[in-house]
C-alpha cells in the first residue's frame, strides 16, 4: 500500500487531534452535568432497574454511577494517551523524514525508538496519576515480585534483543546502507535497525531478518557503504609466460574497469607457486559495493580478453600447451591471407601495391577487444593505428564531465591515425561496441610505406584535417585544440616521420 505523503498526514494528524481534544473538553461536562443532577439520576435509574429486574435495594444504581466516573476517568487516560502517541509519530514524521531527510546526519531508528517509548511511559503515569492520585503505580511495578516475574520471563526476549540493539547502537558497528556477511546466514544490505533486529536485503531481493540478539553473537563482516572495499579476484597462467607482462597486462585491463576506483591502483600478485602454473590474485577496490558480483565478473572476463591478446596462457591441470596454442589459432588469430584481403579495401591505402600491403599485412596483429572495452584513450600517447576488421568501435570525447559520442567505425574503417601520424596524445577514446577483432599497425611498419607513397601522406592528412576538425567543434571554446588546415597536417606528418628531406 501506498504511504500517505505529508500534507495528507498533516490533515490526518490535526483532524484526529482535534476529535481528541474536543471529546477531552466534552468529558468534564458531562461529568458535571452527572454529579448536579445525580440525585435525580440515582432515583431515575433505580425507577428504571426496578420496572425492568423488580424490586432492589438502591445498590444497583449507586454501582452504576462508580462504574460511569471509572469509565470515564479510563477514558480520559485513554484519550490523552493517543493524543500524545500521535503527536509524537507525527513529530517524528516531521522531524527525521522532512526537516533531517536532506543531512547527512542519520538518527538511528533505534534510538528514535527508545526515545519515544520512554516519553510514552513518563507521560502514561503522569496521566495516570492525575485521574488515580491515590494510586502509587511506582511502588506496584517495584515492589510486586509476582508481577516483575511475570513482565520478566515474558519479555525476556524483548529486552535482551533491546539491550543487545542498545549496545550495538553505542557501538556503531554498521549503518543503514552498508553490505553485511553473516557467517551460515547470508549476505546483504542493511536496510533497517529497530530495537528488535536488523532488516537486510539480500543480493536475490529477499529479506532476512535477524534478532540484536543473535547478531550480537555472531562475526559478522562489514563492507562500509563509504568506504573503499577491496574485492579479490584469482587466476593462474603457464609457467612460460612472463610474470612481468602479467602483472602489467592485468593491471591495465582492471584499472579501466567501471565501478574499480581510480584512487587505488589494483595490485596484481603471485599467490603460489603451483602445480599446474602461476597462481595470481589481482586485489581492487570498489567505488559500489553493492555491484560487487557485476564487477568480479567483468574484471575476469577483461583478464581473459587481455591474456588472449598478449597471448598470455591459463593453466589448467587437464589440458597442454599444445591444445591451448590450437585453441588460440583457432578463436582470433587470423591468416595473413585475410589480414591482407581486409587491407586492400580499406580506401585509403588503395594506392599501394600488392607487395606494400602484403607488407603492411605482414607487419600487423590482430587484437580482440570485449564488448564495451576501450582500445585506446584521450590524452595516452599513441604508437599505432588500427583498422577494424570484426565488429565495430565507437569514437568518444569528453567534454568538461560529459561523454560525447562522435562517431561509430566499422570493418574497414580506420582509427588512432591522429596520434600514429602526428606524435600527439590520443585525441579521443575508442571503445568496443561488440567482440571487435582490430588490426594494428605500427608507426615502424607504416614509415617506409609512407616514404614511398607522397600520395598516402597526402589522402591521410585530409582525413586528420576532417576529423580534427569535428573535434574542435565539439570541444569548449577553452580548449586548446584549433582548426587546423590541411597543409599544417602535411607538414607535421612528414616532420614527424622525417619525409621532408
Ligand atoms: P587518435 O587521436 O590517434 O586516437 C583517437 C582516434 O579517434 C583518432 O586518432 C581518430 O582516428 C579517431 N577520431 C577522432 N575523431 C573522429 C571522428 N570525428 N570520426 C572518426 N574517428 C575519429
Amino acid at each position: 500500500m501506498e504511504k500517505p505523503n505529508l500534507p495528507r498526514k498533516i490533515l490526518f494528524f490535526v483532524i484526529f487531534a482535534g476529535i481528541v481534544i474536543f471529546l477531552l473538553i466534552l468529558i468534564p461536562f458531562v461529568e458535571d452535568l452527572l454529579s448536579a443532577n445525580i440525585v435525580g439520576f440515582k432515583e431515575a435509574v433505580n425507577e428504571y432497574i426496578s420496572r425492568v429486574f423488580g424490586k432492589t435495594e438502591g445498590m444497583m444504581a449507586e454501582t452504576f454511577v462508580a462504574l460511569l466516573v471509572q469509565f470515564f476517568r479510563i477514558l480520559k487516560v485513554i484519550l490523552w494517551m493517543s493524543l500524545i502517541v500521535s503527536t509524537i509519530r507525527f513529530l517524528r514524521t516531521l522531524i527525521f523524514s522532512t526537516a533531517l531527510r536532506s543531512s547527512a546526519y542519520e538518527f538511528s531508528t533505534l534510538l528514535q525508538n527508545v526515545l519515544s517509548i520512554i516519553i510514552y511511559i513518563v507521560t502514561f503515569f503522569i496521566i495516570f496519576n492525575s485521574q488515580y492520585p491515590n494510586v502509587d503505580l511506582a511502588a506496584l511495578f517495584t515492589t510486586s515480585t509476582i508481577l516483575g516475574v511475570i513482565i520478566g520471563l515474558a519479555m525476556q526476549d524483548t529486552l535482551g534483543n533491546l539491550f543487545a540493539g542498545l549496545a550495538m547502537q553505542a557501538d556503531q558497528p554498521f549503518q543503514i546502507g552498508d553490505v553485511i556477511s553473516i557467517p551460515t546466514k547470508g549476505t546483504g544490505v542493511i536496510e533497517n535497525i529497530s530495537w528488535r533486529g536488523v532488516k537486510i536485503r539480500t543480493f536475490q531481493n529477499k529479506f532476512l531478518i535477524i534478532s540484536n540478539s543473535v547478531l550480537g553473537k555472531e562475526a559478522i563482516e562489514v563492507a562500509p557503504r563509504d568506504n573503499l572495499n577491496a574485492r579479490l579476484v584469482f587466476f593462474n597462467t603457464l609457467y612460460s609466460n612472463s610474470p612481468a607482462k602479467t602483472i602489467h597486462t592485468v593491471r591495465e585491463v582492471v584499472r579501466q574497469i567501471e565501478n574499480v576506483s581510480q584512487k587505488i591502483r589494483p595490485i596484481v600478485r603471485v599467490r603460489n607457486l603451483g602445480d599446474n602454473g602461476i597462481d595470481w590474485e589481482v586485489k581492487y577496490w570498489i567505488e559500489d559495493y553493492l555491484k560487487h558480483n557485476d564487477t568480479d565478473a567483468l574484471v575476469r572476463q577483461r583478464i581473459w580478453y587481455a591474456l588472449k591478446r598478449e597471448k598470455i596462457d591459463f593453466a589448467y591441470p587437464t589440458r597442454t600447451i599444445h591444445i591451448e596454442t590450437k585453441a588460440a589459432e583457432n578463436g582470433f588469430v587470423e591468416t595473413e591471407n585475410e589480414v591482407f584481403e581486409r587491407l586492400s579495401y580499406v580506401p585509403i591505402f588503395a594506392p599501394l601495391s600488392d607487395e606494400e600491403t602484403q607488407e603492411l599485412a605482414a607487419g600487423s596483429r590482430v587484437r580482440v577487444f570485449a564488448p564495451d572495452e576501450p582500445i585506446v584513450w584521450q590524452g595516452q600517447p599513441g604508437k599505432s593505428m588500427f583498422v577494424v576488421h570484426k565488429g565495430s568501435v565507437k569514437v568518444q570525447i569528453k567534454k568538461e564531465s560529459q561523454t560525447k559520442t562522435l562517431n561509430t567505425l566499422r570493418e574497414g574503417d580506420f582509427f588512432g591515425e591522429m596520434g600514429l601520424l602526428t606524435g600527439e596524445p590520443r585525441t579521443a577514446t575508442v571503445i568496443a561496441e561488440e567482440e571487435t577483432q582490430v588490426l594494428e599497425i605500427d608507426n615502424f611498419c607504416l614509415k617506409p610505406i609512407l616514404e614511398d607513397n607522397p600520395e598516402l601522406v597526402e589522402s591521410f592528412s585530409r582525413i586528420v584535417e576532417e576529423r580534427r576538425n569535428l573535434l574542435a567543434e565539439k570541444q569548449s571554446e577553452r580548449d586548446t585544440m584549433k582548426k587546423t588546415d590541411n597543409a599544417g597536417v602535411f607538414h607535421s606528418i612528414k616532420k614527424f616521420f622525417g619525409l621532408d628531406s
